[in-house]
């Protein structure tokens, strides 16, 4: 099921070369994801869905989904569970919705999310939060807090720092091409950030020790 037009209103005023750039690259996304990692992402992503505790009946929302890979993986492990794949990138959810037609995928932006206050029990956001320019992610996390039930979880993963120089290189490159300054602000406080929003925040590394899971709780 596809709701396409659940919000273009609020994306009109968003860069349209930033949803432009994620259409372009949404071709060839898994490609570069699959060469990059290898099957280490698949890995990623069990991981962080056991960190869940999912449960029969839960809502759960994939945000920033891209090309789906988060929530395919939910409905394909918790088929019974209802689950959401939020991308303001047409073309990254049409590849998407090609893996699974089960997922309801939401055209929307993290920052003025189409739905009603309280509908989800968790809500997952991988390899994106970075991606959030300046305010966005402010934003983006007063949404998460209003779209989770009491008791809901926010589990936001990202890479930790990489050891390797060049590697190191891209990803400062990543965090700065998203605002100068603000971007490597946000990363040197996010824990403080999350605090503001969730009064529970844990962090974990991933089992490989490259990526990062911070889990915010809703109370
Ligand atoms: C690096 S991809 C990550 C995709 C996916 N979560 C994964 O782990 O493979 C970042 C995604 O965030 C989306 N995105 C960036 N800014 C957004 C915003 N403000 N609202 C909604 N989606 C956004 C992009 O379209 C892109 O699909």
């Amino acid at each position: 099921m596809l709701k396409m037009s659940a919000c273009i209103g609020n994306l009109t005023g968003m860069r349209k070369w930033r949803r432009k750039y994620y259409d372009i690259f949404s071709s060839f996304y898994d490609w570069v994801i699959k060469a990059h990692s290898k099957d280490a992402r698949e890995r990623l992503r069990e991981f962080l869905i056991e960190k869940a505790e999912l449960t029969s009946g839960m809502r759960v929302l994939d945000l920033c989904t891209g090309t789906g890979s988060v929530a395919v993986k939910v409905k394909e492990l918790y088929p019974d569970l209802s689950v959401f794949g939020l991308d303001f990138s047409m073309g990254m959810l049409r590849k998407a919705k090609s893996k699974r037609g089960d997922v309801f995928w939401v055209l929307g932006s993290a920052a003025g999310m189409p739905f009603k206050d309280e509908v989800f029990d968790v809500v997952f956001c991988s390899h994106a939060f970075y991606e959030l320019k300046g305010k966005e992610k402010y934003w983006a996390l007063g949404e998460v807090k209003r779209v989770l039930k009491k008791g809901g979880r926010f589990l936001l993963m990202e890479h930790e720092v990489p050891k390797n120089g060049f590697i190191r290189f891209l990803y400062y490159i990543r965090i700065l091409s998203m605002g100068f300054g603000d971007g490597l602000d946000f990363v040197k406080r996010e824990l403080d950030v999350l605090r503001l929003f969730f009064p529970y925040v844990t962090r974990l590394s991933s089992p490989t020790g490259k990526s990062k899971l911070i889990i915010g709780e809703k109370r």
